[in-house]
């Protein structure tokens, strides 16, 4: 039965061509993946390599030219299921502008539930509830597009999470803000993870926030080219590098100690790893 998927999204075989099936080479090719409850998945590759695009089938904003695409089982081709599929894994963009419609923050974050007819009550109680877990509380009343770029991205993740969605699908979410703003979308939607069991798929640049995944999947070309755990992943620098990428900065200083001929291990990951292990060396020296 649908309801009863383990995954919370597959990608079976999916293909996807913008100027249909002639097309020489199509954006996505034969994507296999899944993702299940309370995974969160960084989602890596160059310019072109077909994140956005993979985003867009697992909401069903596209559809795979060939393929399937399942949220909880439910096809994406379903049109009468479609409601269901885009609550169940709601969308963040990089620009948070694009996504935030009314007036005040409170009726934003009230607008996905008035299209569910949801009863009044229900809807207050959510929207509640939701700004009380992303801090919005002092906001509520506030149009939106006097935000802060960080505030307004919390707005928008909130909206997505009033839903109650199974999955949050993120493209490029810290783009445009800066280091206080990116951590905090950061810190809300890992607890959102975490606590809630909520999966999380995040297109990102930026190694650092990728090395943060429990997994990683890499695409170049509109293929997988690697999916496995961060820390395996992210310390591929000659994978990285051959499709235009790089690893985490203590990844690639920690590459760079070792040709000098320092014996530092080849897993190392973030700041924290790679000065502990050089404190190590320095003791034993
Ligand atoms: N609306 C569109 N019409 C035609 N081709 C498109 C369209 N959107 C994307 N493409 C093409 O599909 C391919 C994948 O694009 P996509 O936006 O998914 O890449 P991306 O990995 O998200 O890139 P970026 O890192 O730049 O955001 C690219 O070759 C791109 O030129
Ligand atoms: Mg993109």
């Amino acid at each position: 039965m649908a309801g009863q998927s383990a995954a919370i999204i597959e990608s079976k075989d999916a293909y996807f061509s913008y100027s249909g099936d002639g097309e020489p080479s199509p954006a996505l090719s034969g994507i296999n993946f899944s993702v299940k409850r309370g995974e969160y998945v960084a989602l890596i590759g160059p310019n072109g390599s077909g994140k956005t695009t993979l985003l867009k089938l697992f909401n069903a904003l596209l559809i795979p030219s060939n393929g399937e695409v399942l949220v909880k089982g439910i096809s994406t081709t379903e049109e009468d299921k479609l409601p269901e599929v885009r609550r169940s894994c709601g969308m963040i963009f990089q620009n948070p502008d694009n996504q935030l419609v009314a007036t005040t923050v409170e009726e934003d974050l009230a607008f996905g539930l008035e299209n569910l007819a949801l009863p009044v009550s229900v809807i207050r109680k959510r929207v509640k509830a939701t700004a009380a877990l992303l801090g919005l509380e002092m906001l509520l009343k506030q149009p939106p597009h006097l935000l802060s770029g960080g505030e307004k991205q919390r707005v928008a993740i909130a909206g997505v999470l009033a839903m109650e969605p199974d999955c949050i699908l993120m493209d490029e979410p810290t783009a445009m803000l800066d280091p206080a703003g990116r951590h905090s979308v950061l810190n809300t939607v890992h607890a959102l993870n975490r606590n809630r069991g909520i999966a999380v798929i995040h297109v990102t640049h930026f190694p650092e926030e990728a090395a943060l995944a429990g997994r990683v999947l890499a695409l170049n070309e509109g293929r997988v080219v690697a999916d496995g755990a961060a820390k395996k992943v992210l310390t591929d620098l000659d994978l990285l590098h051959k499709i235009g990428l790089q690893g985490t900065t203590a990844g690639e200083l920690a590459a760079l100690l070792r040709l000098g001929g320092c014996p530092l291990p080849s897993h190392i990951l973030n700041n924290r790893e790679l000065v502990d292990n050089i404190c190590t060396l320095a003791q034993n020296n």
